[in-house]
């Protein structure tokens, strides 16, 4: 089953006259995933010089009977399912009472769901298209009824919001699970410079192709007339914020129209379409503290590279012992 409550165009353009009008320019990141985003994304993770996957995925299937143990009963929600194969696992070691793939990206998520049903044909499956940061509250379904709430966000998607905004968006998750639930997020680790740079700058060009699918979606969608070949490329690491940044940034001066306005750019001016930060363990976890959520457990691949942690409520009476 699939509820739509993808944002509608109007809260679209809200949000994009309000990512224009900041210095420097920056847009929501999930305006990146329409159904070509998705794509392209897909073919991302499976570059040579993106590990980050295939790391998470492979801590996920070695871990899973310890994850499942730690996690314990309830239904399993998933903020940014994507294709929804990273949380299969975990779901063949708990049997959990229902699944919630929570998406933007509505092309996606309905096969996605659908895939996962195949899969684990006796598990309820709900697919909700929203804009998890703004949801107010899980749908009623009776399948979520008289069970605890598992949150899972895999891939690092954290890092695309900034420390208040991870931290709003903790503080969101928390209250959208409900009392006495937990969280297993995925966190990649800072790593040297010239590793982080390649993986937002694969050789393939897919990485650049995902950014400029924003050109095209802004638009086919709300009315813009951006010159794809105006902007290059650009991924950088940005130690001080222990970020990467991505932008297309603009090859000359020039206006482009938008969501019924005109935004002139200056030669060489950055449009942000995503950030990615990188948190060690202890710079996370401080984060989750600042939004009532403590550190139960915590796994890591052998080189260190991405860590699992297992996230419960710090006012909750129902914390475990790590495993
Ligand atoms: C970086 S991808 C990760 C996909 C998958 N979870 C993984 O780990 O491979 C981010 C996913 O979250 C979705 N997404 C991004 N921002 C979102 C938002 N604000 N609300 C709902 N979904 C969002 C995207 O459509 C995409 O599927």
């Amino acid at each position: 089953m699939l509820i739509d409550l993808h944002p509608q165009p109007a809260d679209m353009t809200r949000l994009v006259i309000e990512g224009m009008g900041r210095s420097p320019k920056q847009l929501p990141a999930w305006l990146l995933y329409d159904a070509e985003g998705s794509r392209l994304f897909e073919a991302i993770c499976e570059q040579p010089e993106y590990g980050l996957t295939r790391t998470e995925t492979a801590l996920l299937e070695a871990r899973a009977p310890e994850l499942a143990a730690a996690l314990g009963p309830g239904v399993v929600v998933e903020f940014g399912a994507g294709n929804a194969r990273k949380v299969s696992p975990l779901i063949s070691a708990l049997r959990p009472a229902a699944y919630v793939a929570l998406d933007i990206s509505a092309d996606h998520l309905a096969p996605a769901c659908q895939a996962l049903q195949r899969r684990h044909p006796d598990l309820p499956v709900l697919g909700i298209c929203c804009d998890y940061s703004l949801l107010e509250q899980l749908p009623g379904h009776p399948a979520l009824e008289g069970h605890g709430r598992l949150g899972f966000y895999p891939g690092s998607s954290i890092g695309n919001f900034d420390p208040a905004g991870a931290q709003a968006l903790l503080r969101q998750f928390h209250r959208l699970l409900g009392t006495g639930s937990r969280l297993l997020i995925g966190i990649d680790q800072p790593k040297a410079k010239e590793r982080l740079e390649a993986a937002y700058n694969d050789a393939a060009g897919w990485s650049e192709a995902f950014a400029r699918n924003l050109l095209t979606r802004l638009n086919r969608d709300l009315g813009g007339d951006f010159q794809s070949a105006d902007f290059g490329y650009r991924a950088w690491w940005d130690a001080e914020r222990g970020r990467i940044a991505m932008a297309l940034v603009s090859q000359r001066e020039l206006e482009v129209q938008l969501a019924g306005r005109y935004w002139p750019f200056a030669a060489g001016e950055p449009l942000i379409t995503e950030y990615s930060y990188k948190y060690a363990p202890e710079a996370f976890l401080a984060l989750a503290a600042t939004a009532g959520w403590q550190g139960a457990a915590q796994w890591s691949d052998p080189a260190g590279d991405f860590a699992l942690h297992l996230l419960v409520q710090a006012d909750s009476e129902q914390h475990r012992s790590d495993p």
